[in-house]
């Protein structure tokens, strides 16, 4: 009787206290306000790639001139790896980083500088049920590049849609871009490297 009472207590306590997108085990929590709470630990997820569009090669007025540390969280890509989807949950997390240096020892190129930004993209289909594959965007950076919030508001579907939905290659992800993530694709332990 005892072991059943704690269960349900402990059941109901879970639930309670886990506002998670997705029952159980999404890395995406969000606050009383219905506002994506930062991240914590991402770089320690899975990386995915770094794309840069440098201002030099871009006029000198690229829309995005920083290199973009990319990373998904560890549960969804055990899932990408067998299934070759993003499930519901999957957050996707972009670090900003700033162009360093623009030679080192080895020649002339592009270096990583400082941390400057961060932007996340959360798949949910309860909280996002009316956007393109369920997909909220958020910024967590403060204005010129002076620290990170500690929650965001979703941002405006055309915001950032307008680009992804018609031009990145699966499920709104660029995955045209992350090599990471095509070796995977539903293909187990054989796309991990090394096989
Ligand atoms: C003009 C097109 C365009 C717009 C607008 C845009 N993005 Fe992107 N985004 C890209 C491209 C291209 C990539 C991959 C290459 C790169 O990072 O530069 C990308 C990558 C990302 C990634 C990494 C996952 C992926 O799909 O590659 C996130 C997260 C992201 N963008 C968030 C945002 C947010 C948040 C906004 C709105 C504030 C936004 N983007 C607006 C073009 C765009």
């Amino acid at each position: 009787m005892k072991v059943i009472i704690f269960s349900i207590l402990s059941l109901s306590l879970t639930l309670m206290f886990s506002d998670v997108t997705h029952a159980g085990d999404s890395y995406a929590h969000f606050d009383d306000k219905g506002q994506l709470e930062r991240p914590m630990g991402y770089r320690e997820w899975i990386f995915i790639g770094a794309p840069l569009t440098p201002n030099d090669m871009n006029d000198g007025k690229a829309a995005f001139p920083e290199f973009h540390n990319v990373y998904i969280d560890p549960a969804s890509w055990a899932v990408w790896k067998k299934a070759g989807e993003f499930r519901d949950g999957t957050v996707i997390i972009k670090e900003l980083v700033s162009v360093g240096s623009k030679s080192t020892y080895s020649g002339n190129g592009y270096f990583m500088g400082e941390y400057i930004g961060l932007e996340a993209m959360v798949k949910s289909k309860k909280r996002f049920p009316k956007s393109n594959g369920n997909w909220g965007f958020f910024r967590f950076t403060n204005d010129n590049y002076k620290g990170l919030k500690k929650s965001a508001n979703v941002l405006p579907q055309k915001a950032c849609m307008s680009c992804h939905t018609p031009n990145a290659e699966y499920d709104n992800v660029f995955t045209q871009h992350y090599p990471v993530l095509r070796a995977a694709k539903s293909k187990g332990e054989a796309g991990i490297g090394g096989k």
